[in-house]
């Protein structure tokens, strides 16, 4: 007790811990965020000054629905701000929490753990003794029990606390999670986070305890078991092909089988982003390295039939063509991974768009948040300025990314902007039946 005594800002934390959290992509701006509204005092930071000083100003560099109001209303409550300053965070924090991103490394399947590294690096030389970091990122399994005699050396300690927030709904998500992982090698660990997580618990957010190596595995086991629901139900699509059948009804039928369930079973396209397409292949070249790479050899499969997806695509709206893209306008319409974000990481629609480009196509791309992020990775496509400037003189509809506004879009009317009406719905989200009527030649994945 004397110890602690003599300690007064940890006696202060021991109630109420002050937070950082490291790195402010997608996850860590989000995090930041969140934990203000929950009442705590956060500073996030990030080594890119940009990112910084627009979140300090209220801007989030990203589309991320809700999260603006989330961080104007902390950072005007002066619960929050941000640095690029290690030594401010070191100073500053009891809990650290890591959110750096792990990328796929060029030209390998195995994550890139160089930003976790270089972060827990400058956080170490940093870390007042007794404060708690805790990882985030997704990692691959054996992460935590290397970097925990890092942090231990500083006289601080680590816990494992995977991340499992979807893009698109990320404030929820955080705020109203199914469950908290947490993995630790101390009670006093779970106690402190226990603190910090205190309101999400009350309202009855199951927590589960374990250590280092299942926290970590159950963040990649998690995207793998959905991306492989993904992939399970285009493989079912590329049966249905064959024999007539409708995915879209097939997916139906399996959904109300309650061992089943409907989520992640929607055919079309497929998955991409920043995380599931990564994070399978990182997860297998970590199997590899523990030699247990039979293991998730499916995976590879899962992998496989993804991509081909994206080829199918390519084939159907060259058949619609007549077997050639020739000098055809193409409109894409989406170029964000999924609906509602602006990330265009992996994106299967600018896939797409880029290998009908290459055949000769001319494509004109739109998508409602994901413009300026497709315009950097694929400065080659051509952009439009609205739905209709997209629309205009097709030859062809490429539907790619699911956004609401594509979803409502009126058939007749759609009709009277292109050159021919000749539809491929990437997505299975428009009615077959309702753009036929309306005159247009209608092809989807998986269904007649
Ligand atoms: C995912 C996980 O859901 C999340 O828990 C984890 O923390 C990060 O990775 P996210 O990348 O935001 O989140 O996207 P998600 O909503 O899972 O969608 C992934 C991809 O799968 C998208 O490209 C989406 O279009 C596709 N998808 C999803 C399908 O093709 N079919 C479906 O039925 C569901």
């Amino acid at each position: 007790m004397a110890q602690v005594a003599a300690e007064p800002r940890y006696a202060a934390w021991m109630s109420s811990p002050r937070l950082t959290v490291l790195g402010t992509g997608y996850l860590g701006a989000t995090h930041a965020a969140c934990m203000a509204e929950l009442g705590f005092e956060v500073l996030g930071l990030d080594v890119d000054p940009d990112k910084v000083a627009q979140l300090q100003s209220g801007h989030v560099p990203f589309y991320e629905p809700g999260l603006t109001e989330v961080l104007e209303r902390n950072l005007a409550s002066g619960r929050l701000r941000f640095t690029t300053s290690y030594q401010e965070v070191g100073a500053f924090g009891d809990v650290h929490f890591l959110c750096v991103g792990t990328p796929q490394k060029a030209g390998e399947y195995a994550a890139d753990l160089g930003h976790v590294d270089a972060c827990v690096h400058a956080l170490v030389a940093q870390l007042r003794p007794r404060s708690l970091v805790v990882g985030k990122s997704t990692v691959p399994t054996g992460t935590a029990h290397r970097l925990q005699p890092l942090i231990e050396a500083a006289g601080a300690r680590l816990a494992w606390n995977p991340e499992f927030l979807r893009e698109g709904f990320a404030v929820a998500d955080t705020l109203h999670p199914d469950r908290l992982v947490i993995g630790v090698s101390d009670p006093a660990d779970e106690a402190t986070l226990r603190t910090v997580y205190a309101p999400l618990l009350a309202a009855g957010v199951p927590m589960v305890v374990t250590d280092f190596a299942t926290a970590e595995l159950v963040k990649v086991s998690a995207n793998a078991f959905l991306a492989t629901k993904i992939s399970f139900i285009n493989a079912m699509a590329e049966v249905c092909e064959v024999t007539g059948a409708d995915v879209t009804r097939l997916s139906e039928a399996l959904s109300y089988d309650t061992r089943i369930g409907g989520r992640f079973l929607t055919a079309g396209l497929g998955f991409g982003g920043g995380c599931l397409p990564k994070d399978i292949r990182a997860f297998m070249a970590r199997a590899g390295e523990l030699g247990v790479d039979q293991a998730l050899s499916f995976l590879r499969e899962v992998d496989a039939i993804n991509l081909r997806r994206r080829a199918r695509v390519v084939d159907l709206a060259r058949e619609l063509l007549d077997g050639s893209f020739g000098a055809s306008r193409v409109a894409v319409l989406g170029a964000a991974f999924k609906p509602d974000s602006d990330d265009v990481r992996d994106s299967p629609a600018l896939d797409v768009a880029a290998a009908v480009a290459r055949q000769g196509a001319v494509v004109k791309v739109y998508d409602p948040q994901a413009m300026a992020n497709a315009q950097r990775t694929h400065p080659q496509l051509s952009y439009a300025d609205s739905i209709e400037d997209c629309l205009g003189g097709a030859d062809l509809v490429l539907h790619l990314t699911e956004w609401k506004q594509f979803r409502a879009l009126d058939p007749a009317a759609t009709k009277q902007l292109v050159a021919a009406p000749r539809l491929v719905d990437g997505r299975n989200a428009l009615d077959p039946k309702a753009w036929r009527d309306a005159g247009w030649t209608y092809r989807a994945l998986g269904r007649p």
